[in-house]
């Protein structure tokens, strides 16, 4: 309890820094960036692989089908589904400005995105695939012998292909959304969104959920104050650590496109924005918002929705 005393005055210290803060060059969130390089070749292979069930064990399951591009990236399911109808154990995070997390994954086990795609392709609750089967697969196919030969000048390879998705989720950025707008001086935020931008950081939210994404580059408590109840086999810290203190402490999840990624929360728990708001707000800080702060919390939050990724076409 004393720790989180602390823990929750430096919170508060935090958040008076941030509000004095004067400009708004000065602010803690960055806007994303409207240009990031990519090879486009590779990322529109890359895209192919990613929309190509395929390379499942039982031919049903794609990347696409836990990280939808009509829902933010993500997967609107609490928990994913792989092949066999098989259920996971967590809920699928958005890939949208993954690039930009300081690792991948809720516990963060993998260090960057090409470590990351080795992961669903194995799962056995995901796509369920050796490296040699799916290097079999692409060999059977015209088009990937045709488009690997073009880009890597060889045969298909494990390895290129990793190299490929990868590629494409660098594409997967989602600039000029209002609050990125504001922050370059391009447009005003509403009364309502201006409110809630100040509570977010008067609150403390901001805390955790700063930088580029909003989140994505520290590990945290879910439940620092109020504890949140734990469960056996989340892909938390302590997973990775073994160490009790880093139980249900996750890299901070993105808020950028939130409003579009429900449900929300490592297990999927919160159907809808205001609820997850709601949780933070009592597991997190200790309180319990009003009304009228959570209207205009989520208001903010909704400028945070971004453009839709340019390689993504509309029938994609
Ligand atoms: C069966 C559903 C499923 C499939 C298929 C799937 N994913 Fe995921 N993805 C998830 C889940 C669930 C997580 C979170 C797992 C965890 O953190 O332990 C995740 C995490 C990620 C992350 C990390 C995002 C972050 O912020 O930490 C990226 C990137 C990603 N997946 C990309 C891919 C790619 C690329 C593919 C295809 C090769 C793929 N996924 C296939 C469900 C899926
Ligand atoms: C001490 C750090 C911390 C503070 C303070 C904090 N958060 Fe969070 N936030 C997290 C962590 C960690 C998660 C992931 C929780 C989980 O999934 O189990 C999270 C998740 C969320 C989510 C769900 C994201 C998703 O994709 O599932 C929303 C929305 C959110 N926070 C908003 C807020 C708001 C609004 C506030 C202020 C009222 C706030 N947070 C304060 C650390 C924090």
């Amino acid at each position: 309890m004393f720790e989180n005393i602390i823990k929750y005055n430096s919170i508060l210290l935090f958040s008076v820094i941030f509000l004095f803060s004067p400009a708004r060059g000065n602010e803690p969130i960055e806007p994303i960036p409207r240009h990031v390089e990519y090879d486009t070749e590779k990322a529109e292979l890359g895209k192919v692989l990613f929309l190509d069930a395929g390379l499942s064990s039982d031919g049903t399951v794609s990347c696409h089908s836990c990280h939808d591009f009509d829902h933010g990236g993500a997967d609107p399911r609490p928990v994913s589904i792989g092949v066999h109808g098989k259920e996971g154990n967590v809920n699928s995070p958005t890939v949208f400005n993954s690039y930009f997390n300081f690792r991948q994954f809720w516990n963060g086990r993998a260090r960057n995105l090409k470590e990351q795609v080795n992961g669903p392709i194995h799962n056995p609750v995901e796509m369920d695939m050796l490296s040699e089967d799916i290097e079999k697969y692409l060999r059977s196919s015209d088009f990937y012998i045709e488009a690997f030969q073009k880009i890597y000048h060889r045969s298909p390879r494990y390895e290129d292909m990793i190299d490929a998705i990868v590629e494409f989720e660098k594409a997967l950025f989602t600039p000029d959304g209002r609050f990125d707008r504001y922050l370059r001086g391009e447009t005003e935020l509403t009364m309502e969104e201006a409110k809630g931008y100040r509570l977010f950081k008067i609150f403390g939210c901001i805390t955790c959920h700063n930088g580029v994404n909003v989140g994505g580059n520290s590990f945290q408590k879910f439940g620092l104050i109020i504890p949140f109840p734990w469960k056996e086999g989340v892909p938390d810290r302590y997973d990775v650590t073994g160490d009790p203190k880093d139980k249900n402490v996750f890299k901070v999840p993105t808020l950028r496109n939130i409003e579009l990624t429900a449900p929300y929360f490592h297990d999927g728990s919160a159907k809808t924005l205001r609820e997850a708001v709601k949780k933070m707000a009592y597991h997190n800080l200790g309180f319990e918002l009003n009304e009228e702060e959570m209207d205009a919390i989520e208001a903010f939050l909704k400028t945070l929705t971004g453009k839709r990724p340019a390689i993504i076409r509309e029938d994609d």
